[in-house]
């Protein structure tokens, strides 16, 4: 792989560390101006003032491929850590009944929702699946998305969850994003155990999670904490057993109603609790003094019109915020980048520079990747974004508008 200099960047906005950011620590970004990477074997080698980095690595090889970036903002490649992104279908009929006024959990107990996903995903073929998955990305990558979490929990049974997991792990092979993948069989209580949601807990703990320890199929374990759906003993007893087996914890919690979830993952040491717009105040002292990462899904709030989970109160509490989109076919039907960081800082009160490190260093935290990916750091890997805007506060300001012109990942241009 070519070593690569880009050089005279007009402005490089990176947050730093190897760990989410808490609370005020957020906000602070490191900015170079009239900057310069070196990218060595995939990686960052040094980053700094262009007097500085240019003339050393001009020094030691002055063959290296040189890449202007005048004008520019140099940015990490954006992660999204919480998704839904490979099912079969789509739900455009119950979009319309939400619209209406039918409330998302009656969609969901009348045996649609999640379960009309279900349908559609066990008959969907594993190649079918793949090509729709790798579009998907294709179109991430688009808008920024370097890596990205893909959840299970289409298939609820055996075969159609380890279905959905090798196939992730088939394109984490085949294209540029890097994928992590999390099994989230507890996402609703299939048909053939309507009623006996604790049978279907004994046999997900039983019988698939050994299955998908030892293919090694996903890093961590999800459960959907709602009422109505898996209760927090439910999701207690799910993610204990999870952690015994060593995969990495996370929870859908307090998305609907304020259940304890939030609470609940904090004290599980779980990597994140995820979308928290009923969160107590409790459950948020909770999350703010633990390493749990809160990850915020803005765009499942506007698509539900449900109010936004209390990000400001949250960030100035102490919390470490990521935010992701949940792409799925329900609840949140995108995964615009643009459209998240809009609605994180016009409608929920977060500052451009907290928004821009919850999409990076802290939505890398959130999937335990903060070590090497999410900032522009030596050692890191050479994931990148090349604005069309000098200022990375043109993110914003563009208020939903693409600004990615490039996009480099591990070290190589993408187009
Ligand atoms: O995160 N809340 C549960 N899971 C998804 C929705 C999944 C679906 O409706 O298909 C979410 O919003
Ligand atoms: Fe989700």
């Amino acid at each position: 792989m070519p070593e690569l200099l880009l050089r005279h960047i007009a402005q490089i906005a990176t947050p730093e560390g190897k760990a989410a950011h808490h609370g005020a620590a957020m906000k602070k970004l490191k900015i170079y101006l009239n900057a310069a990477v070196f990218i060595r074997d995939g990686r960052i080698a040094a980053v700094g003032p262009d007097a500085v980095i240019s003339s050393a690595v001009l020094q030691k090889n002055p063959n290296v491929k040189i890449v202007e970036a005048a004008g520019k903002c140099v940015i990490p490649g954006f992660v999204d850590p919480h998704t839904h992104f490979l099912f079969g279908g789509a739900r455009v009929e119950e979009f319309v009944n939400r619209l209406e006024g039918v409330p998302y959990l009656e969609l969901l107990q009348r045996g649609g929702g999640i379960c009309s996903t279900m349908e559609a995903t066990r008959e969907a073929s594993a190649d079918e699946l793949y090509e729709k998955g790798k579009s998907i990305l294709q179109q991430m990558l688009h808008l920024g998305v370097t890596t990205v979490e893909g959840k299970s929990g289409y298939g609820l049974d055996l075969k159609n969850e380890c279905k959905l997991l090798q196939v992730m792990q088939k394109l984490e092979k085949s294209q540029p994003v890097s994928l992590v993948t999390t099994y989230l069989g507890a996402h609703a209580v299939p048909p053939e155990y309507e009623c006996r949601s604790d049978d279907y807990v004994d046999f997900m703990l039983d019988e698939v999670l050994p299955v998908i320890q030892q293919y090694n199929l996903a890093e961590f374990v999800d459960v959907f904490c709602e009422t109505g759906v898996f209760t927090v003993r439910q999701a207690e007893r799910i993610l204990q057993a999870a952690a015994r087996r060593g995969f990495g914890l996370k929870l859908h919690a307090d998305e609907m109603n304020s259940t304890g979830g939030g609470g609940l993952a904090a004290g599980l040491g779980a990597v994140s609790a995820d979308h928290l717009l009923a969160v107590s105040e409790d459950d948020i002292q909770a999350l703010a003094q633990s390493k749990t990462v809160a990850v915020l899904l803005p765009a499942t709030a506007f698509c539900m019109r449900k109010s936004y989970a209390p990000a400001r109160r949250m960030i100035d509490t102490g919390c470490a915020i990521a935010l992701a989109s949940d792409f799925n076919p329900g609840s949140c039907y995108t995964y615009s980048v643009p459209l998240i960081l809009a609605l994180a800082v016009i409608a929920m009160h977060m500052t451009m520079e907290e928004a821009l490190t919850a999409m990076t260093l802290n939505a890398a935290a959130a999937i335990g990747r903060a070590k090497s990916c999410g900032s522009i750091e030596p050692g890191k890997q050479a994931d990148l974004l090349i604005l069309k805007e000098p200022d990375y506060r043109h993110l914003v300001y563009g208020t939903g508008l693409n600004l990615v012109e490039q996009v480099i990942k591990g070290g190589e241009f993408l187009w």
